[in-house]
C-alpha cells in the first residue's frame, strides 16, 4: 500500500492536468454579509466536515487517477479524473459559504491511501457508497436545524452526485472481483466523453444535451474534463 502525507501529495499532484475552471458557483462571497457565523453553529460544523470529505475525496481521486495511468488504464483513469473534478466543485462551494459565514474552513491534514486499480475502485465504491447511506444524510439532518438555504442546496447537490458516481463505479465494478482483466479490457474499448457540472458536480460521460439534471443549470456549465495522460 502506498501511503503518503497530503502536503506530499499535493506536490506530486501538481503534475497531473486536470485542467479544469474551478470559477463556479452558487455561493458567493457576496452574499451573507452579516456575521453570521453566531447564527449558524451548526450549518458551520457541518460545512467544514463535508469541506475536509470533499478534499479527501478528491485527492484520492487524483491519486488513482494517476495510478490507473501508470497501470495502463486510460478510461478508468479518466474516469477517476472526473470524480475528481467533482469532488473539488463540492468541496469548493462549501469553501465559499463557510467564507460568507467569516467561518473558515479548517484546511485538514489528512493522509493518502493509494493501491492498485482494482483495489481503487473497490474502495472508492465503499466511499461513495457511505456518503450516500450515511455521510450526506446525516449532514442533511444537521443543516436542516438551522435551514441555511445554500447550505442545504449545495448539500443536496453533493448527495445527487455522489449518487451518479456511485452508479458509474458499480457498472465497472460489479464483476470486478473475479473478472477485473475482461471487465477493465471492456471500459478501456469503450468511448468516454466526461463532463462536469460546475454549479454542482454533475457528472456524466458523454457531452451534454439538456440543462443539468441535479441542479438544473443550462447546459453551458458542463465543461469537458481533459483526458489525463
Ligand atoms: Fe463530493
Ligand atoms: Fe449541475
Amino acid at each position: 500500500m502506498k501511503k503518503i502525507s497530503r502536503r506530499q501529495f499535493l506536490y506530486f499532484s501538481t503534475s497531473l492536468s486536470l485542467s479544469y475552471p474551478l470559477s463556479i458557483v452558487v455561493a458567493s462571497s457576496e452574499d451573507n454579509k452579516l456575521d453570521e457565523n453566531d447564527l449558524f453553529p451548526i450549518t458551520i460544523a457541518v460545512l467544514n466536515s463535508a469541506y475536509r470529505s470533499e478534499i479527501i475525496a478528491s485527492d484520492h481521486y487524483v491519486g488513482y487517477s494517476r495510478k490507473a495511468v501508470e497501470e495502463r488504464y486510460p478510461n478508468i483513469a479518466y474516469l477517476f479524473a472526473a470524480f475528481a473534478v467533482s469532488e473539488k466543485i463540492h468541496a469548493e462551494n462549501y469553501k465559499k459559504i463557510l467564507a460568507s459565514l467569516n467561518a473558515g474552513p479548517e484546511e485538514p491534514e489528512f493522509e493518502i491511501f493509494i493501491l492498485d486499480t482494482k483495489a481503487n475502485l473497490i474502495s472508492a465504491s465503499e466511499g461513495e457508497l457511505k456518503k450516500i447511506k450515511e455521510t450526506y444524510p446525516d449532514f442533511l439532518t444537521e443543516l436542516k436545524k438551522e435551514s441555511h438555504d445554500k447550505a442545504v442546496i449545495n448539500c443536496m447537490y453533493s448527495w445527487k452526485s455522489h449518487r451518479q458516481h456511485k452508479r458509474k463505479i458499480s457498472e465497472i465494478q460489479k464483476y470486478s472481483k473475479w473478472f477485473f482483466g475482461s471487465v477493465a479490457k471492456k471500459i478501456e474499448g469503450m468511448k468516454f466523453d466526461f463532463h462536469v457540472c460546475e454549479i454542482c458536480g454533475s457528472t456524466i460521460d458523454e457531452a451534454p444535451k439538456t440543462p443539468c439534471d441535479i441542479c438544473n443549470y443550462p447546459i453551458l456549465h458542463y465543461h469537458k474534463v481533459i483526458k489525463p495522460a
